[in-house]
């Protein structure tokens, strides 16, 4: 209830950071000339630092939401997907936004551990070491088990649970009050958006999710082979501490050392690419942060994923979408796939398949008519979803995140062997998974699948954080009818504009 209160105070130090550290940018950019957001956000841009002055918009905002904290840092992770929302340039820059902060002392870390397992550390480790790296929500220990296995051991950091909640509570509060003064930004969903966020902590903050994760992965690509996963020791394994099998490999992005180990480039790759769309068509079930750091090439030049936090899912409907994206766009048949799309149900009955297949040839050209080792299939995805929002098409919330891992399996890809453009190698893939699948028999057992797999597995999983967001709601609702905010409100604005106002005086000359 207090920490209510503080809301305000939170909202001008956020302004302020996002101020300083130039973060204005990237909204400015959204916002229509002349609006009164525009005129806002160039105010509060005058207290731009000098060094925010030299970077790029998409880095000041970096900047400022690592500065933030580690909720802010989970924020930047989600609008990088949004390409569609902050343009592509600011979502690369977003993307490259570094989620490592100061480690906690490995004293507290055996105080987790400890609390967590219930018995001393000594009863179940013979070493644990000083973390190996340190991130928003974990950090990690490499150690080794009595029974002489080598591990790795996640654990969550201290009151992180508490922060999130708090700062959450906070950008919603935030988010409603933005959507309220200014209702243009209703399109951007913003309330919705920390929804999201809040949806996704909560897996996160459950490290036996990641557990799961990593475990149905590992169980995907057992007969398939060419990629695995740590596997975890589920009875070392808590929401706070997860103990799993020790990883050895070259992460991926380092050509060197790979070359030096005697691994093939172009055939690493090739695995690597064809791993990637096993996962998406086959399974449906993707890593959501394919980043060099989290992926490691084993001594086989197989695939190793590491950090399962985030994760992807794409249903059925959801690849047949992707298989005709890829089908259609690549050979230039827009007409084709205008009305595959329409067919599908993808198009509001309202909306023009020509005008539709029109835009998409506007779009798609120039990038298909680039030299094939150029063409970016996840640039053209990424136009579709931008094209989504004005065609009010309806589309998964997965296929973002997806979108956003195929920019960066790309870049991967790009500095291992140029010379190989990986969607050529998920042609054929992609051709065989659309025989093998778009035949009625296929479909009706596909159907069956997911209907199966959604009455057994997701609902769990789905009530919970339904669950968790209704009371979210209705707290919300039920503090937003207590009159005094407004007053709050209204000091904070008061207090904001003055020391504004005397910043600009100051600053900006
Ligand atoms: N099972 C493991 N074996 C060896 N190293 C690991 C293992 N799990 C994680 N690491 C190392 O710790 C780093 C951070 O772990 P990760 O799960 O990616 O955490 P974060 O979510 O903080 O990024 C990884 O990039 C990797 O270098
Ligand atoms: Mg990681």
């Amino acid at each position: 209830m207090l920490s209510g209160l503080l809301h305000p105070f939170r909202g001008l130090n956020l302004l302020w950071v996002l101020g300083r550290e130039g973060a204005t940018d990237v909204a400015l950019s959204l916002a229509p000339k002349g609006s009164f957001p525009a005129t806002a956000l160039g105010l509060l841009g005058r207290i731009k630092s000098g060094r925010a002055k030299r970077r790029s918009p998409g880095t000041n905002l970096a900047h400022a939401l690592k500065r933030l904290g580690p909720t802010y840092i989970k924020l930047g992770q989600i609008l990088s997907t949004r390409a569609d929302l902050i343009g592509e340039a600011a979502a690369v820059d977003l993307s490259a936004l570094q989620d490592q902060l100061e480690p906690f002392s490995t004293e507290q870390a055996r105080a987790v551990v400890q609390e967590a397992l219930g018995r001393p550390v000594e009863d179940v480790f013979t070493d644990f070491d000083a973390p190996i790296s340190a991130a928003s929500v974990a950090q990690v220990h490499l150690a080794r088990l009595k029974s002489g296995e080598d591990v790795a051991v996640k654990i969550l950091r201290p009151g992180i649970e508490k922060r999130f909640d708090r700062e959450l509570r906070f950008l919603r509060w935030g988010a409603r009050w933005a959507q309220r003064l200014v209702p243009d930004l209703r399109r951007a969903q913003p309330v919705g958006l920390i929804d999201v966020l809040r949806a996704q902590t909560a897996m996160e903050l459950d490290l036996r999710m990641e557990a799961a994760a990593a475990d149905q992965m590992a169980r995907n690509f057992k007969e398939r082979g060419g990629l695995s996963t740590p596997s975890p020791f589920w009875d070392l394994t808590t929401q706070r501490v997860l103990v799993m099998t020790r990883v050895y490999g070259i992460n991926i992005d380092e050509r060197d050392r790979l070359r030096a180990a005697g691994h093939d480039l172009a055939q690493v790759l090739t695995n690597a690419a064809t791993c990637f769309f096993q996962a998406v068509f086959d399974d449906g079930f993707f890593h959501g942060d394919q980043h060099a750091g989290n992926m490691f090439i084993d001594a086989r030049g197989e695939v190793v994923f590491v950090d399962f936090g985030i994760v992807g899912r794409l249903d059925w409907k959801g690849r047949v979408f992707l298989a005709d994206l890829m089908a259609h766009l690549l050979e230039g048949d827009y007409d084709g796939l205008a009305q595959r799309y329409a067919a599908e149900g993808y198009l509001p009955k309202t909306a023009s398949t020509q005008a539709f297949a029109l835009a998409l040839r506007s779009v798609a050209e120039p990038i298909v008519n680039q030299p094939l080792e150029r063409v970016s299939f996840a640039r053209l995805l990424g136009q579709l979803l931008a094209m989504g929002r004005t065609f009010d098409m309806s589309l998964q919330p997965d296929l973002f995140l997806l979108q956003k891992n195929m920019l960066m399996a790309e870049g991967i890809a790009r500095s291992l062997a140029p010379e190989i453009n990986i969607w050529d190698i998920a042609r054929p893939l992609v051709r065989d998974w659309m025989i093998y699948n778009r035949n009625p028999i296929s479909q009706l057992a596909e159907h069956a699948e997911t209907a199966l797999e959604v009455a057994g597995r997701l609902p769990n999983m789905l009530e919970q954080a339904e669950t968790a967001l209704t009371d979210i709601n209705a707290e919300m609702d039920r503090r937003r009818s207590s009159g005094p905010i407004w007053l709050w409100f209204a000091l904070a604005g008061a207090g904001g504009a003055g020391v504004m106002w005397v910043l600009t005086q100051v600053l900006g000359g």
